[in-house]
C-alpha cells in the first residue's frame, strides 16, 4: 500500500479493475456513499444485487446486512472491509430467547431485518422498518413475537392494534435511535418552525409523537417529494443527511448531531480501498442457516407482494 490519503477515484478505479460492484447502506460516511455504486437500506441492497451482473460485491455497512446480501445472494463473493463492523441491536437478541419465547406463546415471531441471521432462521417472517405494520396486519394472529427493537415493535402494536410481544423486550434497542433527547427535537423544531421532522420508527414514543413523518431510510429519501417543506429536522443516524441532500440540492436537511452509528463509521476511505485491493474480508453463512433464513424473508415478499 502506497503511503499518503487513498482518495475517493482511485477506490473507483481498484474497484473497476477487480470487478466488484460497490454496494453501501444510507450510514455510510459521505466519501463513502460518492464510491458507491449503489445506495439504500439493507433489504433494498440484498434484493437489488440478486438483478446485477457482477459476481463481486464489496458491501460498505454492518455485519448482519452483508450477511443478508449473501443469505439472497449465495453464489456470489461479498466482502466488507472491516470484520467487526456490528449492530449491537441485533446482537441483542438470541436464538435462545426466540426458542424460550415460543415456548411460552402461542404465536408468530416476525423478526425485524436487524437481527441476527441465525435469529432469523428460526423466524416465521422477516420484516423491514418499512413493512413492519404491513407484514403483522397480514398474519393471521392478534398475538405476535417481535424483536429485537421494542420501539418498532410498539409501533406496529399502535399501527395494528395487535398484541405485540418485544423480544427480547428491555434491552432490545438501538442506542442511536433510543437515545434521542426530546429537549434537543423541541428545540431543533423552535429553532426551525417551518420544518418537517422526519423520524426513524426506532426511535421511543415520545419522539415520535412529535414527527410530521415517521418511516424507514428509503421511506424518508422519497417524503420530501410529498411536501412543498424546504426544511426537515431529520431524527436518524446522520449518514442519511448526505443521501437526502445529494437527491435534494435546493432543500435543507437539519441533523440531530448525536446520532450517530459508531459501527457504521468503521468504514473508511482506507480499510475500503484495502479490502479492493486484498479482496477480504468475505462474508461466510452457514448453508443451512441460510437456507431457513431465506425461506422467512421469502415469506415477507409473500405477504407483502
Ligand atoms: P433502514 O432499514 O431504515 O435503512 O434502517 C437500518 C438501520 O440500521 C436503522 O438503524
Ligand atoms: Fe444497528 Fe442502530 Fe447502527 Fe442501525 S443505527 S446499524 S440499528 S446500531
Amino acid at each position: 500500500l502506497r503511503k499518503g490519503l487513498i482518495t475517493p477515484e482511485e477506490i473507483r478505479r481498484l474497484a473497476e479493475e477487480k470487478g466488484y460492484t460497490i454496494v453501501a447502506h444510507n450510514y455510510q460516511i459521505p466519501e463513502l456513499q460518492q464510491i458507491a455504486d449503489y445506495i439504500g437500506d439493507s433489504l433494498q441492497l440484498a434484493r437489488l444485487v440478486t438483478t446485477i451482473p457482477s459476481q463481486k460485491i464489496l458491501f460498505l455497512g454492518v455485519d448482519f446486512m452483508a450477511e443478508m446480501m449473501k443469505v439472497l445472494n449465495p453464489e456470489r463473493k461479498i466482502i466488507v472491509p472491516v470484520r467487526h463492523s456490528t449492530c449491537p441491536m441485533a446482537n441483542s437478541l438470541e436464538v435462545k430467547d426466540v426458542i424460550e419465547a415460543k415456548q411460552k406463546y402461542n404465536a408468530p415471531f416476525v423478526v425485524y431485518v436487524n437481527s441476527r441471521t441465525e435469529v432469523k432462521a428460526y423466524a416465521d417472517v422477516v420484516c423491514t422498518s418499512a413493512n413492519a405494520v404491513d407484514v403483522v396486519n397480514k398474519l393471521d394472529s392478534d398475538t405476535v413475537l417481535f424483536g429485537p427493537d421494542k420501539n418498532l415493535a410498539s409501533y406496529v402494536a399502535e399501527k395494528t392494534g395487535k398484541k405485540i410481544i418485544p423480544i427480547p423486550g428491555e434491552t432490545g434497542y438501538c442506542y442511536v435511535h433510543n437515545y434521542v433527547k426530546e429537549d434537543e427535537i423541541r428545540f431543533l423544531i423552535s429553532k426551525y418552525p417551518d420544518a418537517k421532522v422526519m423520524v426513524h420508527p426506532e426511535v421511543p414514543s415520545n419522539i415520535r409523537k412529535l414527527a410530521d413523518f415517521v418511516g424507514s431510510t428509503s421511506q424518508m429519501e422519497k417524503y420530501p417529494t410529498t411536501t412543498d417543506a424546504k426544511e426537515f429536522i431529520v431524527v436518524t443516524e446522520v449518514g442519511m443527511l448526505s443521501k437526502l441532500e445529494n437527491l435534494y440540492p435546493d432543500r435543507k436537511f437539519i441533523p440531530v448531531s448525536s446520532m450517530v452509528c459508531y459501527n457504521m463509521k468503521k468504514n473508511t476511505l482506507k480499510n475500503t480501498y484495502l479490502a479492493l485491493l486484498e479482496e477480504k474480508y468475505e462474508v461466510l453463512v452457514d448453508e443451512d442457516i441460510a437456507r431457513k433464513a431465506r425461506r422467512a424473508v421469502e415469506k415477507m415478499l409473500e405477504l407483502t407482494r
